[in-house]
């Protein structure tokens, strides 16, 4: 399991090039079941997560071939039935069950891993696919999901307990396309990623209207053809490297960013009195620190709001922000392990019931900490920057799932980060 060394103290200047989008890429790439055209997909991330739904493909018996960013699938002859161990090492491959189900009026996938931001039900999924004729059945810890007669297009409200469902709706606009019939999908996901699969949809013939507001119509069709795509940017990739710019930086450029996608991020940062200027087409940004910084209140909220993906960036930038913020998560309100690994770097925090209220301090110092998720190893690397002394952030396979190659574009911008193989 690798290491990261981080040596704190260095300042970031110079400018970085922002990836696609993991969380855009992952349902694109399983839409590409629901063709036997050659689909090509551009800018899709190097990093795990992207890799175990590439196996996935591979494994349903779909030809995949990729060189650097670019991924050329034809899934010509595929099963219906997805591999177990594969698809519970990943939540975000159950967004193969929507094509699986559309392509072949039956499906079986695993039911996905919890993680340790919080139980990760489906059941706004399975309520989708029942809507559109679909019957579910579990066996074994799979799902089975079967309709013999075809899918047809339903009205349904996808809205659960703690808000409208990304992937829930990507699966259901997914199966939807080949059904029989108009879909409605009420209280829909708005997120940027959903609007870059209905834009990948819609490329292969399919008939949506409404992606990027709570309510998508989709005009079923009866076959979908093969597509070029180029995935949008990574929105958290990118709001990851402002907050370390705010964090540690002297003026740092990214570059390949969407400006309408970074609203409520942007916001956030100019509210603790740090400076973001974008260009005048809004695909580049410059992010300045500010000089004198104040906490903030932050609430984490579904699209176009403040993301829950960037909530342990931020908690990590306040931990030295003078004052008392206050950061709740309403999305996933057990997502605050990295406040117990800040705190062992001399973070003053407090976690109770899905809000964290943080003391800025002078300056964290390193410690030894372990990383948890995704999210929470990017908040461990941003903290450890302007520590003092050499952070060690352990079990580092949690940030390759999400970030490309995140320790060679911090050492562009001058960090003194260094990656150790154990
Ligand atoms: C997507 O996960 C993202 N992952 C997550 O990013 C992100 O945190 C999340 O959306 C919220 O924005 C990908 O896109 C691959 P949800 P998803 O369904 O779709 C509850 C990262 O760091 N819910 O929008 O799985 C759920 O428990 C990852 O890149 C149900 O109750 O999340 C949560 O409280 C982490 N029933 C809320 O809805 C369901 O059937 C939102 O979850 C589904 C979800």
């Amino acid at each position: 399991m690798d290491q990261l060394l981080v040596h704190g103290g260095s300042t970031l200047k110079g400018a970085v090039n922002i990836s696609g989008s993991k969380n855009a890429s992952l349902p694109i790439l399983a839409a590409t079941l629901l063709t036997e055209d050659p689909c090509i997909i551009r800018r899709v991330p190097d990093v795990s997560d992207t890799n175990y739904m590439v196996q996935i493909l591979n494994a349903l018996g779909a030809d995949v071939e990729r060189s650097s960013g670019t991924v050329r699938i034809t899934a010509g002859d595929v099963s219906h039935v997805a591999p177990y161990e594969q698809v519970r090492r990943m939540r975000a491959s159950i967004c193969v069950m929507g094509p699986l189900l559309a392509r072949h009026g039956r499906a079986v996938v695993s039911l996905p891993g919890g993680c340790v931001i919080g139980d990760r039900p489906v059941d706004l999924h399975l309520r989708g696919m029942e809507a559109l004729g679909a019957k579910v059945e579990f066996e074994g810890g799979n799902i089975h999901l079967s309709a013999p007669d075809g899918l047809r297009g339903a009205e349904m409200d996808l809205r659960g307990g703690s808000g409208p469902t990304v992937l829930g709706t990507g699966n259901v606009m997914m199966a939807a396309c080949l059904a029989d019939g108009v879909t409605v999908i009420e209280s829909a996901a708005a997120e940027p990623e959903v609007v870059d699969l209905a834009d990948f949809l819609t490329g292969m013939g399919a008939r949506i209207t409404g992606a990027g507001t709570r309510r998508i119509t989709i005009e079923g069709v009866p076959a979908l053809h093969g597509v070029e795509h180029t995935v949008i940017p990574d929105r958290i990739e990118a709001g990851t490297f402002m907050a370390a710019a705010a964090l540690a930086g002297e003026g740092v450029t990214l570059r390949r960013v969407r400006r309408d996608h970074m609203e409520a991020v942007t916001r956030a940062l100019e509210a603790s009195g740090h400076s973001v200027a974008f260009n005048d087409r809004g695909d580049t940004c410059k992010v300045n620190r500010g000089g004198s910084p104040s906490g903030v209140e932050l609430e984490t909220a579904p699209y176009p709001a403040y993301p829950t993906d960037m909530q342990a960036q931020m908690t990590a930038l306040l931990a030295t922000t003078p004052g008392i913020s206050v950061v709740k998560d309403t999305i996933f309100p057990q997502r605050f392990m990295h406040c117990a690994e800040l705190k062992r770097m001399g973070a003053d925090i407090k976690v109770d019931h899905g809000v964290a209220v943080v003391r800025g301090v002078e300056r964290l110092s390193a410690a030894p900490v372990m990383a948890s998720d995704l999210r929470a190893s990017a908040a461990l690397v941003l903290a450890a920057l302007t520590a003092s002394g050499s952070t060690v952030i352990n079990r580092l396979y949690h940030i390759d799932r999400g970030y490309e190659h995140i320790d060679e574009k911090l050492e562009a911008l001058g960090a003194d980060v260094e990656r150790v193989k154990v």
